[in-house]
């Protein structure tokens, strides 16, 4: 993931900015930049410095060009879109304004539009846009201030990001959006990171901005904003201990600190995946896939284990609804055993978090034996499978240190919808106008987890119930179903309740007879073709006692508010990407139930992260 750092203050700042990238290299990246507020002669200019590959190529750089000033901003870039190049590495400039960016800005198309009689622009990026946005309203007659938190308003999206402006000394600004952003404070300088890691060797002293917060910082002071511009005190964090308990930033757990970051992780994970500027999602050339050809394909096979396995059952919808093309799922252990009928033009495709499950690591072998073109959907690009399959297929979630998967759950759920878009395109099932509007979808899955995240609150209370159950039931239709796995699974795994996710209409076959009095069970529906018929499941288990939750939008709410004693209201979202942000409900349901419960949330009783043994 792309890391960000900052510094105004009255020393030299290049050596530190750089200093701090290096703090950030653990996140991912393939170029990194600086960009400097020079003082020479009274005049002031914007300068900066970017390189491809490792920041050691930076260092270089700055060693032949060295720049000199006490104000800047640095930045690694993880490419998602755009290539490797220096010209698409950060800081972006735009005028007098320079930036720093991590996430996505869902409406910048509409914005560049409307600037494109005044502005030249250098790259199709998003975070260009907002620079000169920002320069523009200053020739507007705006002060900085004015033209940052202007600018604010009018971006739609998930993002954080720095700023820094020739002509307004001294002055640094900075937003929060989804993505974290820390604040450190200093002596006599002040600092922005993207989280406590990159600034602990300049301060433990860590302002967290929360949500749609900005603020401007100076060399002697700091001046936060909420988001209809008051200024507001936030809690200074004093972090002490480990470089863990920086990592942990303000998170009580790895895990809970994971679902938070799936704004910027889903952002990251798209970015791979379309072309936002073009309203597109990428060819299988774009995306690196060369030979693979989805005309060519007659079916797909997903392979996984685990909440992998959940995503690939998701996405088997998917594949067959947008592309029309016939999808098999596999539990990875099961599958060479059962001696699958494989024909030759199968694309089976390991799911995997890690790249080293070892179930998942065999299958993948026993189809590259059957002559069948593997890929692997990975968050480990180093892995033994993506060394070893045909295409590795990158979900960019960044390190997953919770054993229990969340971030890289609906990182692998938005890459196996954007792939089964470009099948359907590519096989010629969904046209330009259908190719636009589901990008469309697409780009508001990280604001989308970003507003279902403010329901953790009610959540929490819900949890609090919960933890008291011996057993639980999930129960979801049609994409639902398998995130009813999910979200059993989840609660099993970390509060180690008893818990099973079912389809919701084969209950009534058997299941429903564990059903009695306050037996919880969880309702995943949003309004969608299949609610009417889950709302009678819902009052199937009602009717017989069972404590209700029912996890729904506004609509499903409305209807349903006399037959749940529990509502979640989740934003409202389009059919085709539900089952990814409902996910944030059944992982804040699950973690703070384990919570309540004490129990290891982060490494659970007899489990591994990564399962490298049969
Ligand atoms: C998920 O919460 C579990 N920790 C586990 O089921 C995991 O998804 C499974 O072991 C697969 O791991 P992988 O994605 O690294 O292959």
């Amino acid at each position: 993931m792309c890391g960000i750092i900052g510094i105004v203050g009255s020393k030299p700042v290049a050596g530190r900015l750089i200093d701090g990238l290096k703090r950030l290299e653990y996140r991912g990246y393939d170029s990194a930049g600086i960009a400097v507020i020079e003082e020479t002669d009274g005049l002031s200019s914007l300068v900066r410095r970017r390189a491809k590959g490792k920041i050691v190529n930076l260092e270089e750089r700055v060693k032949l060009e060295p720049v000199d000033g006490v104000l800047g901003i640095a930045h690694t870039r993880w490419a998602t879109h755009g290539a490797v190049t220096e010209t698409n590495a950060h800081p972006h400039f735009a005028g007098r304004v320079g930036i720093v960016h991590n996430g996505i800005i869902e409406n910048f198309t509409e914005l560049r539009e409307a600037l494109k009689e005044t502005r030249t622009f250098n790259t199709q990026t998003d975070t260009e846009v907002v620079a000169h946005m920002i320069d523009e309203a200053m020739r507007a007659g705006m002060s900085g201030q004015e033209a940052f938190s202007h600018t604010l308003k009018q971006l739609r999206g998930a993002f954080a990001i720095g700023v820094v402006i020739d002509g307004v000394e001294g002055q640094m600004f900075t937003a929060r959006k989804g993505p974290p952003l820390a604040i450190g404070i200093g002596d006599g300088e002040n600092y922005i990171g993207s989280d406590a890691i990159a600034l602990s060797t300049l301060s433990k002293k860590i302002i967290y901005l929360e949500e749609g917060d900005w603020a401007v910082l100076t060399a002697d002071g700091v001046q936060v904003y909420d988001a209809d511009d008051n200024p507001i005190e936030r809690e200074i964090t004093h972090i002490t201990g480990s470089m863990a308990a920086a990592e942990k930033g303000n998170y009580r757990h790895f895990m809970l600190k994971e679902i938070y970051e799936q704004p910027e992780t889903t952002a990251h994970t798209l970015t791979h995946y379309i072309d936002a500027f073009n309203h597109k999602v990428k060819t299988e050339d774009e995306l690196g896939l060369k030979g693979l050809d989805f005309n060519r394909v007659e079916r797909v096979s997903l392979i996984a284990c685990g909440t992998a396995a959940y995503a690939a059952y998701v996405a088997k919808y998917w594949f067959e609804q947008l592309a029309s093309l016939p999808c098999d799922v596999d539990v990875a252990s099961e599958f060479r055993y059962r001696k699958p009928a494989l024909s030759g033009n199968t694309l089976a495709i390991a799911v995997s978090q890690s790249g080293e499950t070892a179930d998942t690591l065999a299958a993948l072998r026993y189809c590259k034996q059957n002559g069948l073109q593997t890929g692997v959907l990975v968050n480990v690009l180093s892995s033994t499978m993506a060394r070893e399959a045909d295409y590795a297929m990158p979900i960019n979630a960044g390190p997953e240190i919770g054993v229990a998967s969340t971030k890289a759950f609906t990182s692998q759920l938005t890459a196996l919808l954007s792939l089964a878009i470009t099948a359907g395109a590519q096989r010629g099932f969904i046209d330009a106008e259908a190719e636009k509007s589901l990008v469309e979808s697409l780009t508001h899955i990280p604001r989308h987890i970003n507003e279902t995240l403010k329901l953790d609150g009610a959540i929490e209370e819900l949890a609090q119930k919960l933890s008291t159950a011996k057993s639980a039931f999930y129960l979801g239709r049609g994409v639902h179903y398998p995130l009813a796995l999910e979200g059993a699974l989840k609660l099993k795994e970390i509060s180690y309740i008893h818990a099973e996710g079912y389809a919701a209409g084969e209950l009534k076959h058997g299941p429903i007879a564990l059903i009695e009095e306050g037996t919880p069970v969880i309702v995943i529906a949003p309004s969608d073709e299949l609610f009417e018929k889950t709302i009678s499941n819902l009052q199937e288990v009602a009717t017989r006692g069972a404590n209700v939750i029912l996890i729904t939008d506004a609509k499903g709410a409305k209807y349903a508010k006399d037959m749940a004693p529990h509502i979640i209201t989740c934003p409202d979202v389009s059919d085709i990407t539900a089952p990814i942000i409902y996910a944030i409900t059944i992982q804040l349901l699950a973690y703070h139930t384990a919570v309540h419960l004490g129990t290891d949330v982060d490494q659970p009783r007899n489990l591994a992260k990564s399962v490298t043994v049969e």
